[in-house]
Parts: C-alpha cells; sequence; structure tokens
C-alpha cells in the first residue's frame, strides 16, 4: 500500500528528483515501515485526524493514576490529576499512559478513548515489567548467570501473562545495555558485560514477552532499551556521555539491540546518553540510518523519559520546540513525559519544518502496532478485573521464581567443602541485615511487587531445616549504620552456633536508576559486622545480596563459602535455602566481574593486553598492574562453583587448521570427580593473537550447561566457522583475518581450563 504510493510520488518528482528520493534516509524509512502489515483501517484514520490528534498519538504520558505504591497513596479522586488524564484520552491528545493502576484504571481511560473520543482510537498501556509484574523473578543481571536464555524466556512469558491481564500491552523490556562498570547502578536491569550473552538473552525475553502473536491476550510488545550504549556512561555515572569508535559500538554495545530486534521486538526506547556528542534522542545516523536502513526495523521508538526536553540542558537543543524538531525528524516517533510534541508538533508541521508525510508516517507505525495488538478489534482484550486477580502469582508462577532463583545464585567460594549445611544437627545462626524481614527482597525496578509477599531468609531457611529452633536470627547491623548493641548481639548468636549464615550487602535502592556509587564495597557498617563475627572463628557463609559486581574485602572475602545471590525476587528466602542445604547445586556464573578493587572499574573479561603485560605470578615493576593488584578479577566473569568436583582434560582440535570456508571442531573432556551431582556452564573462549586492530585478550564464543552425575564425564563438542573469529575493522566493518587463534574450554574467563591452537588459513 505505501509502496505504490512512494513510486506514484517518485513519477511525479521527475527522473532526478526520483534518484534522490530513492537514496534519502526518507525513502529507506517510508519502506521499512512498508513491510508492516498496516491495516488499511490505519491510513483511512491518518487521513481524517487533525495535527493536533495525530501529535497526540505521538505523545505517551505517565498515568496520573499511578500503580504500585499509588495504589495506597493515590486513590483516585483524591486530588491527582487523574481526571484531568482521562480528558486528555477524551480530546485525543495522548496515545497512552505507563505504569498506572491496573485493569481499573485502564478500563476508565480506554473507555473515554473508544467512546467520548473523536477518532475513537484506543489507547495503549505501558508499564515497566522488568523482572516480573506481581510475582518477581530475580533480577535480570543475575538471571543471565543461569547462561540459559530459555529461562529468561518463560520468566519473561509469565511476567507477560500476569500484566497483560492486568490492561498492560506494552513493557518497556528488555533493557540490554551492555554493562562494564560495576559503578553504574543500571547494570542490573541488564545482562551483564558480554555481547553473546547480551544477544541470546535479549533475544530469549523478547520472545517471551511478545509470544507468536502480539494479538494474543497474554503477551505484550516488548521494548529494546535504551538505544544505543547507555551502559558505557563515562566514569559509570548514570545518564553520562559516552565516546567510542564505531567498531567497538558495533562490536560490543549494540550486539544484543540488534539481537532483540532480529527477535521482533517491535519497539524500541532511545538512550538518555549522547554517543560522540550527539545525544541519541537526536541522533538521525542511529535511529534512522542504523536502525531502519541497515537493521530494518519496522516499529516506532519511543523517547526515554523527558530525553527530548533533556537535549536542552545537555546543550543540544535551543528549547523544547528545537528539542521536538531534533528528536522527531532523528527518527524517534514517540515523546514520553515531557509533551513537547503534542505541544510543538503541530505547529512545526505547519511551519513547514517538519514534513507533513514524517509525521504521517510516524503516526501510521504506532498506529499500526495498536492494530498488531490487537486493540482495534477489542479495545480491552487485555483489560479485564477478574482476569487480573486471577492470574496473579499463581502456584506454577512462583514455582517457575523459585526455579529461576536458585539457577541465578552464583558459588563464589566453597573452601572445605562448607556448603552444603545438613538439614539437622547443627545449631545455625543467621546474621545481618537481609537475615529477616519483608524488605529488600524483590530488588530494583518493580513498579506491582510486593516485599511483603516475597518469602525472606530467615523464612526459607526454617523451612528448609529439620528443627526451626535449631535457627537464630540476629540483625547485627543497618544497612549503612551500626545498630546499638547490634555486633555485639550478632557475636553472641555466632557463638552459641555451629555455622553462622552472614546474609549482607546492598540495599534495593543501591543499584537501579541514578544509583551510581564510587565504591561497589559492602558498606562499612555490615563490613565491622563481619570482622566481628567471622573473628568467633565459627565457620561462616556469607550470602551477599546485591545489584552489581562487588569488590569483597577483609572477613567477606576470607569467608569460607560466599554466595551470590543478587535480588532473586518473590521467592528469594526459598531459593537462597534450596542452594544452601544441597537441594539444588549451584550452576549460575557471573556475568558481571568481581574485580580486587573498586578502583579498577571499569573492568571486564574481553579487555586488551597492553604492551606490558605483567607476566603470571607476582608483580613486576614497569609492568601492567595497580599498586598492590593485579589487572584480573578476583573472582571473573564464568566463575561460579557447584558442589561437584569438575575437571577439565583432553582439549581436541579436529585439525591444526581452519580453511577460509571451512569449520573446525573442538572438545573436551568435562568430569565431575565428586560425590554430588552437578550442572557446570562449559565455556569456549578464543583470542586472536595478532590482528591489524588488537584483539580482547579472551572472548567467549560457545557455552553449553551439562548436567553431570557423580562420577560421570561427557566430551563436550564446540564447531567453530571462520565467521567466529572475524571482528570489526578499524574502518568498523566486519573482517575476518587469517592468523593463529588460542582457544579455551574453560570454567571461567581466566581459569586455565584445557588450552590449545589453531590457524586459520587465508
Ligand atoms: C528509565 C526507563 C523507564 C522509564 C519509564 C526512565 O527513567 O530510564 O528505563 O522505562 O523511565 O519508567
Amino acid at each position: 500500500m505505501l509502496d505504490s504510493g512512494i513510486s506514484r510520488r517518485a513519477v511525479l518528482m521527475g527522473a532526478s528528483a526520483t534518484a534522490a528520493w530513492l537514496a534519502s534516509p526518507a525513502r529507506a524509512l517510508v519502506q521499512a515501515a512498508a513491510k508492516l502489515a498496516v491495516p488499511s483501517l490505519v491510513d483511512q484514520l491518518i487521513d481524517r485526524m487533525t495535527l493536533e490528534e495525530k501529535a497526540g498519538q505521538l505523545q505517551l504520558m505517565a498515568a496520573a493514576w499511578g500503580g504500585g505504591a499509588a495504589l495506597s497513596l493515590n486513590p483516585p479522586g483524591s486530588g491527582s490529576n487523574f481526571e484531568g488524564q482521562v480528558g486528555e484520552a477524551r480530546q485525543g491528545s495522548l496515545t497512552g499512559v505507563f505504569n498506572g493502576n491496573g485493569a481499573r484504571m485502564a478500563r476508565i481511560m480506554q473507555s473515554a478513548a473508544v467512546k467520548e473520543s473523536r477518532m475513537k482510537i484506543p489507547l495503549i498501556f505501558a508499564a515497566d515489567i522488568i523482572h516480573g509484574h506481581r510475582t518477581i523473578f530475580p533480577v535480570p543481571l543475575a538471571e543471565v548467570g543461569s547462561f540459559e536464555p530459555d529461562l529468561a524466556r518463560r520468566t519473561a512469558e509469565a511476567a507477560a501473562f500476569e500484566a497483560s491481564g492486568a490492561g498492560i500491552d506494552w513493557t518497556f523490556s528488555p533493557m540490554v545495555d551492555v554493562a562494564r562498570d560495576q559503578r553504574w547502578g543500571r547494570g542490573v536491569e541488564g545482562g551483564g558485560e558480554d555481547p553473546l550473552l547480551g544477544r541470546l538473552f535479549a533475544a530469549a525475553r523478547v520472545h517471551g514477552f511478545q509470544g507468536a502473536n502480539l494479538k494474543a491476550n497474554d503477551h505484550l510488545l516488548a521494548c529494546i532499551k535504551h538505544f544505543a550504549a547507555y551502559g558505557a556512561g563515562e566514569s559509570g555515572l548514570d545518564y553520562n556521555v559516552v565516546d567510542m569508535s564505531h567498531a567497538r559500538l558495533r562490536e560490543v554495545y549494540l550486539q544484543p539491540y540488534k539481537a532483540g530486534f532480529d527477535a521482533g521486538a517491535m519497539s524500541a526506547m532511545a538512550s538518555f546518553n549522547e554517543i560522540n556528542g550527539i545525544p541519541s534522542t537526536a541522533n538521525h545516523w542511529l535511529m534512522t540510518e542504523l536502525l531502519r536502513g541497515e537493521w530494518g526495523f519496522k516499529g516506532f521508538v519511543v523517547s526515554d523519559y523527558t530525553g527530548d526536553e533533556e537535549m536542552i540542558a545537555a546543550g543540544y537543543a535551543k528549547d523544547g520546540r528545537d528539542a521536538t524538531k531534533l528528536a522527531f525528524l532523528a527518527g524517534v516517533d514517540m515523546s514520553m513525559q515531557s509533551g513537547l510534541y503534542r505541544k510543538y508538533l503541530p505547529d512545526l508541521v505547519r511551519s513547514g519544518e517538519v514534513p507533513q508525510a514524517t509525521l504521517d508516517e510516524s503516526v501510521r507505525r504506532v498506529l499500526a502496532l495498536k492494530a498488531m495488538l490487537g486493540l482495534f478489534d477489542d479495545p480491552f482484550r487485555r483489560i479485564d478485573e477478574k482476569r487480573e486477580a486471577a492470574r496473579s502469582m499463581l502456584p506454577k508462577t512462583r514455582s517457575l521464581a523459585r526455579e529461576a532463583g536458585r539457577k541465578s545464585i552464583v558459588l563464589l567460594k566453597n573452601d572445605g567443602d562448607l556448603l552444603p549445611l545438613p538439614r539437622s544437627g547443627k545449631r545455625i545462626a543467621l546474621i545481618g541485615p537481609f537475615a529477616s524481614g519483608a524488605h529488600d527482597l524483590v530488588g530494583p525496578w518493580v513498579v506491582y511487587g510486593d516485599d511483603k509477599k516475597a518469602v525472606d531468609l530467615a523464612s526459607g531457611v526454617r523451612a528448609a531445616v529439620a528443627n526451626r529452633a535449631s535457627v537464630s536470627v540476629t540483625q547485627g547491623s543497618g544497612i549503612n549504620e551500626p545498630l546499638a548493641g547490634g555486633i555485639e548481639q550478632a557475636v553472641a548468636a555466632a557463638r552459641a552456633a555451629d555455622v553462622v549464615v552472614l546474609a549482607i550487602g546492598e540495599s534495593f535502592d543501591m543499584s537501579g536508576e541514578a544509583q551510581s556509587r564510587t565504591e561497589i564495597v559492602v558498606p562499612p557498617a555490615q563490613q565491622q559486622l563481619a570482622e566481628a563475627v567471622a573473628a568467633t572463628g565459627k565457620p561462616m557463609v556469607v550470602v551477599l545480596k546485591h545489584g552489581r559486581a562487588l569488590a569483597l574485602e577483609g572477613a567477606v572475602a576470607n569467608a569460607p563459602a560466599i554466595l551470590a545471590t543478587w535480588f532473586l525476587g518473590t521467592e528469594t528466602g526459598n531459593a537462597i535455602a534450596d542452594v544452601l542445604f544441597g537441594a539444588y547445586s549451584p550452576s549460575a556464573r557471573l556475568v558481571a566481574s568481581f574485580p580486587w578493587k573498586s578502583g579498577q572499574e571499569p573492568y571486564y573479561y574481553a579487555h586488551k593486553e597492553t604492551g606490558r603485560p605483567n607476566p603470571p605470578g607476582d608483580l613486576q615493576p614497569y609492568k601492567a598492574h595497580f599498586r598492590g593488584i593485579s589487572n584480573s578479577a578476583r573472582y571473573p566473569f564464568g566463575h561460579g562453583l557447584t558442589y561437584g568436583k569438575i575437571a577439565y582434560s583432553d582439549l581436541a582440535l579436529s585439525s591444526p587448521t581452519l580453511p577460509m570456508n571451512g569449520r573446525i571442531q573442538v572438545s573436551a573432556r568435562i568430569a565431575n570427580r565428586g560425590t554430588r551431582a552437578a550442572e557446570e556452564v562449559v565455556q569456549l573462549y578464543l583470542h586472536d593473537r595478532v590482528a591489524s586492530v588488537t584483539r580482547p585478550v579472551r572472548e567467549l564464543k560457545a557455552f553449553r550447561k551439562i548436567a553431570l552425575a557423580p562420577g560421570a564425564s561427557e566430551v563436550v563438542r564446540f564447531t567453530l566457522t571462520p565467521t567466529d573469529l572475524g571482528f570489526y575493522g578499524a574502518d568498523a566493518r566486519p573482517v575476518v583475518e587469517p592468523g593463529t587463534f588460542d582457544v579455551w574450554i574453560a570454567p571461567s574467563a581466566e581459569a586455565e581450563g584445557v588450552h590449545g591452537s589453531f590457524d586459520l588459513l587465508a
């Protein structure tokens, strides 16, 4: 339909103009949209809409009757401007709202839009469903550690099931920003430091949210965010600038976004940051040439929360009108929260600064998506108060949360096989601010979840042991402040016990948006608690709660057993107890490296080598290391122990050489020499020894998670092709260069595992 419109226009323009049109980004844009199955209804609507109504379809606002905490704080009619917002729906001056208050709110607003507005266009309801709706799953950073993309697909699907029952059509998720600086607070929402995992989990989550049919009333529209490179802000400061080569951008940071779009995500959110001086929100190359032209994206782009307006403070736009023009012409179809688009777009079109056709194109994209979501067929298809209640926190969803929880826990250390603990015969002192209590369980970026409906650690542990009375619970410290008498009580509790489980770490609001930290350590008050408890000499298991990789110190680092448990959500206590008492052998791996010290940030395993690497062993003068510590991680990416004893041997290559059009098989034998069953994440890393652009010391190219019974072994085989050996050259184009490649099959990015090499032939 659109294509024929284009060719008519091209014919009318004459030959040279036609050529210019054919080569123009606008043509690419329209062509991309042409691939959408736009129902004719959409064009008919566009023909009849006023400029104000069109701009209204491109304006998204936060719900005046907000969800979650606002449920009790801001009931309708108690001074909120909900009535005003319903009026806007009636007037056709907004396309939808986000983070609203469930099906009841959606019904009132949708009724106003489809029954009382002139065009009767349905609203779209959005929300930040990041790791669950009512049932909260582990934070994404934790879940990626499962190395099981299908787990993320299943939790996204379960979140979509609950949320779509509550009137939500669109989630602002998955967040797929690669994050390599652990000071940044928002790494918790994403997939960690590695592009391969980032890609696989982005695609899995899109499939889970969207399902096979966007019209289904148990699925949602996904939104890939924050496009692009939001995770690379200088010094880990949230919203900060990004200055980076296009080769690195393409090779690392763009990978997960691309995978999300390839998986069918039909919306994207512009990032707050600038890249090389241009805010993403006004970046025509990013939003139009790359996204729509090169990648063929057919959905729509929304700005982040007031991201358009923020270009004024950033020194890129003169005023709101200018910001609107810059963002819109760059390819950002919809504005979130600033109100700028509905304020300025009509006039910008009237003055000729914004072509009418471009406005129509964005409206067409948005309406086409509303049609794909089934909203024109039945605007109330996801709005059903009974279904909202009936779908909430079902036993099967909670059991998935428990499964995802235990699969997200990383066993960092287990000296002397302190874990698993026996279920009986030991007195356990559960100590620390996270030992008990309905706080900090569901973690950051939860709009509709509730700590009070989640299982705390004490409840999980008590349910797992034979005798509840064998467990004592002592707070010992506040999260940031010491507790009067807390250390004395904790020490007494430790002395009276056989083993201590020390639950310490970060509160939920120490990560998330605008929560960058300068020191990524356990807060000092809790560190003091750890020192005092450790001094009792009782065996101590540290259970960390955290939204980022941490730099562990002193008694925490020296504890014989350490579990990284992140924020696991609704089933926190049960999931941790499953691992503590051996009902589940830990299988997750770190997807964010734990450095030795905060000052090493940004630290990531796939860093490059300097010309003065420190050889293995002691630190040497004038070699690349920090004063007193090496340029490595305490616990690197990929690290995680099991309750088995896993051994790697017998690396075998199918050939010493790989021809340019061939393939090579690399295998190793993985054995469990222990007495307990285990799941091992077998990882394959490559290093290109010499290249036209220096290459990382290692890159993850493949992995497999295998189950090994005690005494069992398995030969794990990987097949590599030259494409796996390629990279982006100095001109940011993909290249594959012959040469020698190191290959490791190993249990982490910095473990030796088994190691060989082969040559890629010219
Ligand atoms: C965040 C987005 C989020 C939006 C709406 C912004 O501050 O950066 O990730 O989707 O708010 O809540």
